[in-house]
């Protein structure tokens, strides 16, 4: 059955979220603050770099079924259910702020004449979606009529669309049977093709996005810790890493070692995460969680350090390349990214850093200098740094920039490198957690 759905939040969440409703057969209106975003998506484009979203944006645009505005009056009495799809970026000390869902659920209250069902979507510390309920039918004329509910997403930036479209599981906190069932004629269609459902209540809605994110960050920063002891040991991380995944109950995803993980929600959602826990007294998840950060941020500096070392001990006024600059590969996002913690660092010890990623725009507060190719990156370097794993950094030709650079000195920090064909056209490559290749 159509439904009308409405999604408050239009950034990378909830414009694929949006998308993805109205190709599962709703009508969607998305609402967002920001008019040149609402502008940019109502024409059926992308305001980010986000593989398959332009051409459902396109599609459902065209076909009436998606719009968007910056008007909630829209949406209010006319939605069967809300979305909220808002940031919850980090506040102070770590803890999620949550300032955007509170505006968001002000604005839309006051206009609910009707009983509603309000899903959250961000990721939250748990406890909100019960004070969000509380806000909502404090300012609603419907009062006791609206009810919030949960449904996490677990969506990764790059493979949003495929993961909005088919996800690994659907998670429906709820305290309702109702608000249950209206879920499940939401997501009808995905549940018709067997999606595995997790029907639960509110609180572990909440918790079970986090702790699925706090698991992806200890699966990395567990193999970055082996990576150590291999390069201690002269042992090879990959190959440990290959060899624990075939043990199912282990599994390959999530360990590959190198710089570690950033982005916008592992890290963040982490903090919060530990932030919530000393709260709540369970400080064992605490001192957890910061165990695999401190192991995360060792990497960065780590790394940052071997560059020195191959530079010869100091990198002022020594030329730097910098191969990427976004958090990962197939994205434009460079928020907390690795890549550039490890370039803020050698610009700050006086290096002149050249970096270049295929998508991603650099933040003007950095200070060294962005190229458009590789090769002016390389041009003159006396390090170069492999640090997010495009693709294209794999067809490179070693043989070709080994005429531009000062020396042939390769750091790969994220082990996708081969180095049997660097180490073939004369470059020393230097891999964390592979000592074979020193
Ligand atoms: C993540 C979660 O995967 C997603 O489910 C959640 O909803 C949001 O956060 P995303 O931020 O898009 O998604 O990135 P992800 O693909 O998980 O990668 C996170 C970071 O870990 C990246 O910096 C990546 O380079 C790093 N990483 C990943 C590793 O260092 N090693 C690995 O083996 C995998």
């Amino acid at each position: 059955m159509t439904l009308q759905v409405g999604v408050i939040g239009t950034n990378y969440l909830g414009a694929a979220h949006a998308a993805g409703m109205a190709e599962f057969g709703h009508t969607v209106i998305g609402v967002d603050i920001d008019a040149d975003r609402v502008k940019t998506l109502n024409s059926g484009q992308s305001h980010i770099f986000e593989m398959g979203l332009e051409p459902l944006l396109e599609r459902h645009t065209a076909s009436g079924r998606l719009r968007f505005t910056t008007d909630y009056s829209e949406i209010a009495d006319w939605a069967d259910v809300h979305f909220l799809a808002l940031g919850t970026p980090s506040g102070p000390g770590g803890a999620a702020d949550l300032s955007q869902l509170n505006a968001a659920v002000d604005t839309l209250a006051p206009l609910l004449n009707k009983p509603a069902l309000v899903v959250g979507k961000s990721t939250v510390p748990v406890g909100t979606a019960m004070q969000l309920e509380r806000r909502l039918r404090a300012a609603s004329p419907a009062g006791e009529g609206i009810e919030v509910a949960w449904n996490p997403e677990f969506l990764r930036e790059a493979h949003a669309v495929e993961d909005t479209l088919a996800p690994d599981r659907l998670v429906f906190g709820t305290h309702s049977q109702q608000a249950l069932e209206l879920l499940e004629e939401i997501y009808s269609i995905p549940l018709t093709e067997a999606t595995p459902v997790v029907r639960c209540d509110i609180a572990t809605a909440e918790l079970i996005k986090v702790a699925a994110n706090a698991f992806l960050a200890t699966k990395i920063s567990f193999i970055n810790a082996m990576a150590r002891m291999c390069q201690a040991a002269g042992g090879d991380v990959s190959l440990l890493a290959d060899a624990i995944g075939y043990d199912k109950r282990i599994g390959r995803e999530f360990l590959n070692a190198g710089l570690g993980f950033g982005g916008g929600c592992l890290p963040k959602d982490i903090a919060a995460l530990a932030v919530r826990a000393e709260e709540l007294g369970v400080d064992v998840l605490t001192d957890f969680i910061r165990s695999v950060e401190a192991i995360n941020e060792g990497q960065r500096t780590e790394l940052a350090e071997l560059a020195i070392d191959q530079a010869g001990g100091d990198v002022h006024g020594k030329r730097i390349a910098v191969l990427g600059a976004a958090f990962k590969p197939g994205t434009d996002d460079t928020r907390n990214s690795p890549a550039l913690t490890v370039a803020d660092y050698l610009h700050a010890r006086g290096a002149d850093v050249h970096v270049y990623d295929p998508q991603a725009r650099l933040p003007q507060r950095h200070g060294f200098t962005q190229v458009t190719t590789v090769e002016q990156a390389v041009r003159g370097a006396e390090v170069v740094l492999h640090l997010t794993e495009w693709p294209e950094f794999r067809q490179l030709d070693p043989e070709q920039l080994g005429e531009l650079v000062a020396s042939r000195i390769i750091i790969d920090g994220r082990l996708k490198l081969h180095a049997s064909t660097w180490l073939n056209a004369g470059w020393k490559v230097v891999q964390i957690g592979r000592a074979g290749t020193l």
